[in-house]
């Protein structure tokens, strides 16, 4: 692509956002960005530390002093490689004490818009297409059925060694589903524009297929 250009990703927990965003970006030659992950980092660094879940000012001053990078599909916190602690039941329970407090949102919507800064990127999360990155190049919202995204977060459990009930799975995903599209700020939606795409019963490869043709026929 010659022009910097933002692609955004938007969607509900396992629809398998992360993949597809990886894959597009390694299609267009272009980096991406998890910022789901970041989320993830800031609610890792508040259990670490032991932080008070109920005191939202304490974790903003904790993730304000501390530093959270997504880059390259690596998560890094002040400089450790926390792509695999950040994925732990724990940690995906807990992300919803950083996800909903306002002023982490702030933090972090402004660095997800710094990593766009003169470069053409591939960004998924809940809030790109909506209040990111509004004026974005192309705006996908990709969705699966509740069924589907607890088989697939099953399988990736499994893979890092845990044993999953897929009914659990499939109510905790329904509990985040509300959680996120509750949310008072960056709440879960389509966003203006979007063109939405349910891969319930598609592959990676055709979603990605189908959203790079949508990508590359814009005019
Ligand atoms: O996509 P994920 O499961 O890694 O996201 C983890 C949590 O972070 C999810 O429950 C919602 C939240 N999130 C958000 O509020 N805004 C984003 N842009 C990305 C994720």
């Amino acid at each position: 692509m010659n022009h910097t250009r933002v692609i955004t990703i938007d969607g509900p927990a396992g629809s398998g956002k992360s993949t597809v965003a990886r894959l597009l970006a390694k299609r267009l030659g272009i980096d991406f960005l998890d910022t789901g992950a970041m989320y993830r980092a800031a609610a890792l660094l508040g259990l670490r530390r032991k932080a008070d879940w109920n005191d939202p000012k304490m974790l903003v001053r904790l993730v304000q002093g501390h530093e959270i990078v997504n880059q390259f599909g690596k998560t890094t916190l002040d400089g450790e490689d926390v792509s695999e602690a950040i994925r732990t039941s724990e940690v995906t329970g807990l992300t919803h004490f950083a996800a909903d407090n306002p002023e982490i949102r702030e933090v972090m919507v402004t660095l997800q818009r710094q990593c766009a800064v003169g470069r053409s990127l591939v960004t998924e999360g809940r809030d790109q297409g909506s209040v990111v990155f509004p004026d974005a190049y192309r705006k996908f919202y990709l969705s699966a059925s509740a069924e589907e995204r607890a088989r697939r977060r099953a399988e990736e459990l499994r893979a890092r060694g845990e044993n999953p009930d897929v009914e659990e799975l499939r109510q905790q995903i329904l509990l985040r589903d509300q959680r996120d599209s509750q949310r008072e700020v960056g709440p879960l939606r389509v966003p203006d524009g979007a063109i939405v795409i349910d891969s319930t019963a598609m592959s990676v490869d055709e979603v990605v297929e189908k959203m790079y043709q949508l990508t590359q026929s814009r005019r």
